[in-house]
Order: C-alpha cells, then sequence, then structure tokens
C-alpha cells in the first residue's frame, strides 16, 4: 500500500474532521518517525504531544506486552491492581488527592467540570470562569469552557455559564467573580492557544481569589503535565497546589489515558458510587503503560534533559530571532515552546515538513515546538538547522517575490 491508497480510503471512509497532510507515518523510534515510502522526520510536535516521552519507548511497549497477556480490560466495579499503583504514583508526584481515571483530556476535563457543578450545587452556585484564548477538548462542556469562538460555531446552545476572562488579567478574572461562581478553570501555558504562560502574580492570584471564595482552582495540565515543563507537572514553577488537576496526553505514553486528580483539601465526599464513570477509564492495560512512563521519567532523567534541552532550544529561538526579524517573539518554558511569527506559520510547519521536521502552526502565526523529552543534543542541533532552512528559504523566496513584483 502506498501513500496515495491510504488517501484514497479515507476520502471513501473516514469523516473528513481534521486537516490532514498527505503523509502516513507507520513506525516511530524516539524522536523519529517514518512514513510509508520509508522517509523520515524528526518529531519536534510528537502526535500532538502524546508522545512526550519519544516514539514507542522501550519501557513502555514492554509493560503493555507484559500486560496484553495477563488481563486487557476489567470493569472499574473490580478492584485493579495497576489502577490503584497508578493512583498511587500519580498523587505521589502531585499533592495528597485522589484520582478519577478516563480516556482522553476532554473527557478529564468533563470531569472536573461536573465535579466543580456538584460541589456547588449545595450552595446554588454553578458558574465557571475560563480564559480567552484556552483549550480544553471537543466534548460539549470542554468545548464551552474553551474560551475561542471559532471552536463554538454552529454548536449553540453551548453549555450554560462559562464566563471569559483575560489569560494573564488578574483583574478581568475578579470582574467575572459573582456569587454563582464555583470554580476558575485555566491551563499553566495556554497551548493551543499560542504557547502563554501564566505569569506567577496571575496563578498565584487566582488561588488565592479562589481560597477566599470558596472556588475551585483547576488547572488542565493536560499538555503541561509529565515533565513537558521541566517539572512533572507546570504547577510546581508556582507556589500552590490546584483543587482538581487534569492529565492526558504523555500521561499514556501513546495509549488513551485521562485523569482527574482531586486535591485531599477538598473534605467533602462530591462524587458518590454512580455519579461519574467510564467504561474503559483505566483500564490495567492502559494503566500499566502510564506506570512505565512514570518509570521512563525517572529512569532516563527525563526532567533534567527537558530543562538542559529546553534551554538550548530557547538560545537557539533567540539566535534565530535575531537573524529573522519576522519573529516577533519567542516564548515558553522547558520543551514547550512557540516563536510568534509577523506573518502566517503555516508555510512555515509545511516546508519544515517537507524538509523532514515536524512541527505544529498554531493560531495563524505561531510555531509551537515541543520535542519529545528524550531529545538528544545531536537531535536538537539537526532540528535546529533544518528550522533555519526554512527560515532562509522561506524569507528569501519573500525578497525575490518582492524583488519580481518591482519589476
Ligand atoms: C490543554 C488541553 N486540554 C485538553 C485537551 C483535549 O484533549 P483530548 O484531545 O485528549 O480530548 C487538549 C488537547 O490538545 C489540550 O491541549
Amino acid at each position: 500500500m502506498k501513500t496515495k491508497d491510504v488517501q484514497k480510503l479515507y476520502e471513501q471512509y473516514v469523516m473528513p474532521t481534521y486537516t490532514q497532510v498527505p503523509v502516513c507515518l507507520v513506525k516511530g523510534k524516539g524522536a523519529r518517525v517514518w512514513d510509508l515510502e520509508g522517509k523520515v522526520y524528526l518529531d519536534f510536535f510528537p502526535g500532538w504531544a502524546v508522545s512526550g516521552i519519544g516514539h514507542c519507548h522501550p519501557l513502555v511497549v514492554n509493560a503493555i506486552k507484559e500486560q496484553a497477556r495477563k488481563m486487557l480490560h476489567v470493569a472499574n466495579n473490580f478492584l485493579n491492581v495497576k489502577q490503584a499503583e497508578l493512583a498511587r504514583v500519580i498523587v505521589e508526584a502531585s499533592f495528597p488527592g485522589r484520582v478519577f481515571f478516563c480516556n482522553s483530556g476532554a473527557e478529564a476535563n468533563e470531569g472536573a467540570i461536573k465535579f466543580a457543578r456538584k460541589y456547588g450545587s449545595d450552595t446554588g452556585r454553578f458558574e465557571i470562569i475560563t480564559m480567552k484564548n484556552s483549550f480544553h477538548g471537543r466534548t460539549l462542556a470542554a468545548m464551552t469552557a474553551t474560551g475561542q469562538e471559532k471552536f463554538h460555531q454552529g454548536f449553540q446552545p453551548l453549555v450554560e455559564k462559562f464566563r471569559y476572562a483575560d489569560f494573564n488579567d488578574l483583574e478581568s478574572v475578579r470582574k467575572l467573580v459573582n456569587d454563582k461562581t464555583i470554580a476558575v478553570m485555566l491551563e499553566p501555558i495556554q497551548g493551543e492557544g499560542g504557547v502563554h504562560v501564566a505569569s506567577r502574580d496571575f496563578l498565584e492570584g487566582i488561588r488565592k481569589l479562589c481560597d477566599e471564595k470558596d472556588m475551585l482552582l483547576i488547572l488542565d495540565e493536560v499538555q503541561t503535565g509529565m515533565g513537558r515543563t521541566g517539572k512533572m507537572f507546570g504547577y510546581q514553577h508556582y507556589s500552590l497546589e490546584p483543587d482538581l488537576m487534569t492529565l492526558a496526553k504523555t500521561l499514556g505514553g501513546g495509549v488513551p489515558i485521562g485523569a482527574l486528580v482531586v486535591n485531599r483539601r477538598i473534605k467533602r465526599e462530591v462524587f458518590a458510587p454512580g455519579m461519574h464513570a467510564s467504561t474503559f477509564g483505566g483500564n490495567p492495560l492502559v494503566c500499566a503503560a502510564s506506570l512505565a512512563v512514570f518509570k521512563a521519567i525517572k529512569k532516563d532523567k527525563l526532567l533534567t534533559n527537558t530543562i538542559r534541552m529546553g534551554e538550548l532550544l530557547d538560545k537557539e529561538f533567540e539566535k534565530l530571532k535575531a537573524k529573522y526579524p519576522v519573529i516577533e517573539s519567542t516564548r515558553g518554558v522547558g520543551l514547550m515552546r512557540g516563536l510568534k511569527l509577523k506573518e502566517p506559520a503555516a508555510p512555515y510547519a509545511n516546508e519544515a515538513r517537507d524538509e523532514g521536521l515536524l512541527i505544529n502552526a498554531t493560531q495563524g502565526d505561531v510555531l509551537r515546538i515541543m520535542p519529545p523529552m528524550t531529545v538528544t543534543v545531536k537531535e536538537m542541533r539537526l532540528g535546529m538547522k533544518i528550522l533555519e532552512n526554512v527560515f532562509h528559504k522561506l524569507q528569501l523566496k519573500k525578497k525575490e517575490g518582492c524583488a519580481c513584483s518591482n519589476h
């Protein structure tokens, strides 16, 4: 089968919900992936941040193999060793709490929203403040929580009573609080929104505000979690703990798993048996894979590597910015980085792909670059060389275009 044949099957049988590129990836190892025709790419946006510890990490692959031989799935009304162990590992890496398992980031956020609604139901509070430019997923409540009109178009009426504040503007959050507000929900770094890092004053200010008003602080760590920023969770860069934290993406190392972690500081029992559930959530297979992800992060010292490689990337970006004025700013933390351009970013991502480097364009003019945490100096240098070539080529083209149109 060739890529063309796969495209034909898609045209006939797969719902076209994604803007797809004509590349069919069939193999991955670490920071590299191969397409059907055997072309190799350096993957600096691995699986939309799912393959955060690289593709097919051997510890994850072996854990899956071993678990698959024993038991793939067990209903959640039975005890499940792997789920219990994984909950303990997540809690030990974050804060005293308890975990609900599901299958995706949207579903984890959906759980957090339901939890907040239930928490507020005794006092008649149900409004949730989220941020403009945020991204929380595509299910109806998670999509409504997402503060971007373009994702809402055509799906109205939306879930009621979400209000949208300006990211990094504490006053705008404060203004939206009323006697019906139950929670504030946000990403420590907005990913899809263009790699915007929450300032210390902003996030810690929201924590204080939530404490004053008995509101829940929900942190969506679906993208920032599991080491991406150089700490296991993004909130650990700040002096605070969330009440609720949601995880997915790298949590499973490539298999679908999501989690809602609820802090023990919430003293009341909010979800009683039967109030929330997921048939697949936290089955032995995905929990075994996720336990292996935690093991890999520790064994391979991936947090340290993320910090080191993040610093290297930052330096390289600054050099690139000095050379190419089309780059307006560089931003991000650890290995979650963005380059804001003064023109559309998609041509750069497309050219990079042709040259063998996978990166992402978001919000029209931001290039999002998130190498796996296992990335080596050599791979980083190669990636930067390709990126530099891409800037060189596209800027040259532009100049030539200008020169032509002047004649
Ligand atoms: C911060 C954040 N939250 C939630 C989601 C949704 O996750 P999923 O696609 O697994 O539902 C995403 C996906 O990109 C995300 O970046």
